[in-house]
């Protein structure tokens, strides 16, 4: 029977040994130690011993007992520290690796400019006025006097969503809300989209970007608007910046001009930008024609105004001596990182 309880003990030992899971554990404590376990059956023929022998053989099948108990307590534990050191290591975040880099946005280049122009109006007593790229007839052309034989009314020219609605060709109609809305005196700009049927080339698309003008108060003049205009382009371009104001026609201005600046490239001096004009062309202005003001509901006997809508792409490739009006719509960021 000693040698019984021996071999028991070290099977179990064994066994323990090659355990690799809590659960094994338990099923090998039942094996063992359990009511049918190995040691009971043993310790269940103890009545057949002789009563020398059934002290020390009691004695034996204790320690032998409580030997497996510890050793399966101690498994236990170290399987248990195992998993926890596993269940750690899977865990674990690799605070060496480099993170994730965020790259900070910055404003595309007409913004950034019509952000400047609006400001410097701003410091000029100018508002800011907003208006619909979707408008009627009476507003892109009828209230600013474009007579219904007017070539930009052209359906080759013109975005029609029916024979009223479309999308604006110039900001101007800007003009005509405003003055429904507001009394003199007037002094807004009016940046956004306008549309006009062109292909896509260097220098056109078929959604570009205006900037509009309004003033209309009591004795208001040319001057006041050839004096806001050289505030506007020096603040701009520089003090060196020349303005050339050549007569045009508009039918809602009168009289109208078209005005240039003095080459950004060469100064005046004339080159290949300005194809050897020294100047380049930037915008339409004029006194607003008595016809639109009336329309409007304001006596032109008493008030008069200045209008001029200038091209925000002309103003941008100028200031950043871009030569393709096309990168300014692509967004290909190689190209908007430089700003
Ligand atoms: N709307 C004109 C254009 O698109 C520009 C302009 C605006 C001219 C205001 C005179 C006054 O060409």
């Amino acid at each position: 029977m000693k040698e019984q309880l021996e071999k028991i003990e070290a099977l179990a030992k064994e066994e323990l040994n090659s355990c690799k899971e809590i659960k094994a554990l338990d099923d090998l404590r039942v094996k063992y130690l359990g009511k049918k376990g190995e040691l009971t059956a043993i310790l269940k023929q103890m009545g057949k011993l002789s009563a020398e022998e059934r002290p020390v053989i009691g004695q034996l099948a204790n320690k032998v007992r409580a030997d497996i108990e510890q050793a399966i307590t101690e498994k236990v534990a170290v399987l248990k520290a195992d998993a926890q050191a596993e269940k750690i290591k899977a865990e674990s975040i690799d605070i060496t690796l480099p993170g994730k880099k965020q790259s900070l946005g910055k404003l595309h280049p007409m913004t950034v400019v019509e952000n400047e122009i609006k400001d410097i109006f701003m410091g000029m007593g100018f508002n800011i006025a907003d208006g619909p790229e979707i408008d009627d007839d009476y507003h892109v052309f009828e209230a600013l006097n474009l007579p219904p034989d007017h070539p930009a009314r052209d359906t080759q020219d013109t975005f029609y969503i029916t024979d009223n609605i479309l999308l604006r060709t110039q900001t101007s109609s800007v003009q005509v809300h405003v003055m429904e809305t507001q009394k003199p005196p007037i002094r807004i700009i009016s940046p956004g989209r306008v549309y006009r049927s062109d292909a896509v080339d260097a220098t056109h698309s078929p959604l570009f970007h205006q900037i509009e003008g309004l003033v209309v108060d009591k004795g208001i003049t040319m001057s006041d608007l050839k004096g806001t205009l050289e505030m506007l382009m020096k603040k701009i371009y520089g003090n060196n910046c020349k303005l050339r104001f050549r007569p045009h026609h508009f039918p809602f201005t009168e009289p109208s001009c078209e005005v240039d600046i003095s080459c950004f490239n060469c100064g005046g001096k004339g080159c290949s930008m300005c194809k050897d004009e020294g100047y380049i062309e930037l915008l339409g202005a004029g006194m607003v024609h008595p016809k639109v003001l009336e329309g409007c509901g304001i006596d032109s006997n008493i008030y008069s105004g200045f209008a001029f809508g200038l091209g925000l792409e002309r103003m941008v490739m100028g200031r950043y001596d871009i030569n393709d009006l096309r990168l300014l719509y692509e967004n290909d960021l190689r190209f908007l990182e430089q700003f």
